[in-house]
């Protein structure tokens, strides 16, 4: 079955509802059991059956089962945010004395995990160059479990060539986690490529509606899910059943709406880069970026989020040109309906490869509006840009 069939049929059977096309939102703590017997054997359903409201309601299991149809693992675990997704999964394989490998371009707040609570735990971290494609072999360590990758870096867009970091990897017993929300499940297939776990931050484009904050942990095997499974139940992290229905209400037009961001993403994104204000465009998917050819191999799309470095430094005429946006808000959370934008302070972060290149960076979100309406944003944006240069002048 092909994945716009998947997402409007996978984890729901109206025949088993009154008919009814949406499963119903499950609202449950305490689950009932008949006899003593049954209630003792409830553990037997431990990890996907009905037994307790914080281990899952059919509405939960019926997100996981679907995004774990469409990235083709084993089985997922939905907890309560992009973030717990990241954090739960790292955690869950890893203690004291061990040893991981993230990626440079890393989600900040992961990175603020590893070296905030890893670290107090015991766990060596080394950030490395997301280019470092097979050489990674060189930073593997005796001790070292985890690889952790973010493809592309939703700040920076480098795409990482996952096929030989999971070689490498493996090589070594090595797990590879991936943090795979900028594709989603439909623009890039983790598991055909050598991921062990792949991470998705519900909130974005799944949901895809700026209204709810979840996140996926899917599994390449059933060993690999259940670890994942005692570890989220072990925190008691999971999702209300209500951002779960969203979630798979969002899940059902995803096709849609990332094609046709997709298309305006890139219609903006070639339109902004022939501009004289611009210095480059961070999108792999625009034929001369650096991970174009690397993009094209291992992904089948791109979504709207990408980078944009100025040729200004000044704050202030940047300020000038984003503040009177009339359809780029300003605000993080992307992969919703509307345009966003959001300063990207990458000196502040990279460890690395530290970033040194001057000029102000700007993140951009494409939503549902009509392109031609937000390049005429964008067209005054740069007037007013070039306005405050002259005044400075
Ligand atoms: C790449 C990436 N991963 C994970 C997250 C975390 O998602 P959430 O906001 O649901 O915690 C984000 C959020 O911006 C993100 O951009």
């Amino acid at each position: 079955m092909k994945d716009d069939t998947i997402m409007v049929h996978v984890s729901r059977d109206p025949s088993r509802h009154y008919g009814i096309v949406n499963l119903p939102v499950y609202h449950a703590s305490t689950v009932l059991y008949p006899t003593i017997k049954a209630f003792n054997n409830r553990i037997k359903n431990k990890y996907r059956g009905v037994r307790y409201g914080a281990s899952g309601t059919p509405t939960t299991f019926a997100l996981a089962d679907a995004v774990a149809t469409l990235e083709g693992g084993a089985g997922a675990v939905v907890v309560s945010s992009g973030l717990a997704a990241c954090t739960m999964a790292l955690t869950a394989f890893l203690k004291q004395g061990d040893h991981i490998l993230v990626t440079d371009s890393v989600y900040g707040p992961t990175r603020k995990f590893c070296d905030a609570v890893l670290k107090r735990f015991g766990v060596e971290i080394t950030y490395y160059d997301p280019l470092i494609g097979g050489n990674i072999s060189e930073l593997i360590r005796e001790n070292t479990r985890v690889v952790f990758t973010e493809s592309p870096g939703s700040l920076t867009f480098e795409v990482q060539d996952i096929p030989a970091i999971a070689e490498a990897a493996h090589n070594s017993d090595v797990l590879v986690l991936m943090d795979n929300t900028w594709a989603t499940p439909l623009f890039f297939k983790p598991f055909e490529h050598g991921v062990d776990i792949s991470i998705q931050a519900g909130t974005k484009y799944i949901a895809g509606h700026s209204d709810l904050v979840i996140g996926i942990i899917t599994a390449r095997t059933e060993a690999l899910f259940r670890k994942i499974k005692d570890t989220t139940l072990a925190y008691g992290d999971i999702a209300g059943p209500e951002d779960c229905f969203l979630a798979l209400r969002g899940l059902r037009s995803m096709g849609a709406r990332l094609r046709c961001q997709q298309e305006a993403g890139l219609r903006i994104a070639a339109w902004l880069k022939q501009r004289p204000e611009v210095k480059r465009v961070m999108h792999p998917a625009l034929p001369d970026d650096p991970g174009h050819a690397l993009w094209k191999r291992d992904f089948t799309g791109a979504c709207s989020l990408f980078g944009v470095v100025f040729h200004t430094s000044s704050e202030k005429a940047i300020s000038h040109m984003v503040d009177g946006y009339r359809f780029f808000k300003i605000g993080a959370s992307w992969g919703g309906f509307e345009s966003l934008v959001i300063p990207a302070e990458l000196q502040k972060i990279r460890t690395a490869v530290p970033w040194t290149e001057t000029g102000y960076v700007l993140r951009y979100h494409v939503g549902l509006e009509d392109p031609e309406d937000l390049i005429e944003d964008l067209k005054l944006g740069f007037d007013r840009l070039n306005q405050a240069h002259k005044q400075k002048a």
